[in-house]
């Protein structure tokens, strides 16, 4: 099967492959780095760091992207949106993913620039709303992806509904894990895929071992949905701590820096969510994708690229 050329405004991988981006400081520079220069968009997880660390983490992973293209993933629900928007863009960073609420601002403060931005969808009249105003891509993230969720319905049935409603291309996203479902999403009508649970079980990522660990252990009953503070669902690996969120017994936050616009403040997932990249486990949450247990091999960005694109070569 032939690969769709993805075109985002001004820029065009050279396969249409993007690595979800992941916070907090699950896809960092390395990662980001190797799958632009893989022929990807690698993109640095930029919610719950500092403007600083995030300049520092952009001019990293330029200078292993080998020449390719980097983006950065900004939830909208985290109060330091505008300025980690306004870091990104005085970067010159190729592309901004924008998920969790939706941000007309963000058109306008790119305007004058060379960035483009990708608002990530989960219904056709969002996809709609991005488009109108001024998308030129928008990733379709489904019930199987990790992280916040925005719906309870598979990739598979809202992917056609937002293909038939816009123009530009759409991105699909969400339990994704090889170049057989790339395929199915192509002759679904996507454009590219987006995947970030794969590229987790890479030897660049940057999380602790005990996390990779983790996503290898886990089996397909093991990935739950959890309540997550920030007033959405989150799908993650079923541990201590989610045992915990369950009982209502999660530990509250002894200190707050307030770093969303709104949170129930039932535990703090920027805490829960460093402990657990740091090695923290039991008192963290490792956010996964639905199919975290059909990947058994932790392998280099460009095999996991090579095998990915060989698989969709055969359909
Ligand atoms: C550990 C982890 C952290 C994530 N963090 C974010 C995030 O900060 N912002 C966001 O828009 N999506 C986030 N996601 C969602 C991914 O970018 C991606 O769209 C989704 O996971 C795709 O499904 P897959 O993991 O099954 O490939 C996260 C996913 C994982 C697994």
């Amino acid at each position: 099967m032939k690969l769709p050329e993805l075109r985002i405004g001004n820029i065009t991988p050279r396969f249409p492959i993007i690595q979800g981006g992941m916070s907090v400081s699950v896809s960092t520079a390395p990662l980001a780095g190797a799958v632009a220069k893989a022929g990807g968009i690698g993109v640095i997880g930029a919610t719950g760091i500092s403007t600083g660390k995030l300049t520092e983490e952009i001019r990293e992973a330029r200078s292993l992207s080998g020449g390719g293209i980097i983006g950065v993933n900004i939830m909208f629900a985290a109060r330091d949106f505008a300025e980690l928007v306004q870091t990104s863009i005085r970067e010159g960073i190729d592309v901004i993913f924008t998920g969790a609420g939706f941000s007309r601002d963000i058109f306008r403060w790119v305007k004058d620039s060379r960035t483009e931005v990708v608002p990530i969808v989960s219904s056709a009249r969002a996809a709609r709303l991005a488009e109108r105003s001024g998308a030129k891509a928008v990733v379709a993230e489904g019930s199987e992806a990790g992280g916040h969720l925005g719906t309870e319905q598979s990739i598979k049935e809202i992917l056609p509904e937002i293909v038939k409603e816009v123009k530009i291309p759409v991105i699909a996203a969400g339990g994704l894990i090889d170049g057989y479902d790339m395929a199915e999403m192509v002759n679904l009508g996507a454009g590219g895929v987006q995947m970030a649970t794969r590229f987790v079980l890479s030897e660049e990522c940057t999380v602790s071992s005990h996390y990779k660990q983790a996503y290898l252990a886990a089996r397909e009953e093991d990935v739950i949905i959890i309540k997550s503070p920030v007033g959405m669902p989150g799908q993650a690996i079923r541990n201590n701590f989610t045992k915990l969120i369950y009982q209502g017994e999660a530990p509250k936050p002894d200190h707050c820096d307030a770093c969303l616009r709104e949170c129930s403040r039932d535990y703090c997932i920027l805490q829960a969510l460093n402990n657990a990249k740091n090695g923290l486990l039991d008192e963290g949450i490792i956010f996964a994708g639905k199919n975290v247990a059909k990947i058994n091999s932790i392998l280099p960005v460009e095999a996991i690229f090579n095998k990915i694109l060989t698989e969709y070569a055969t359909v």
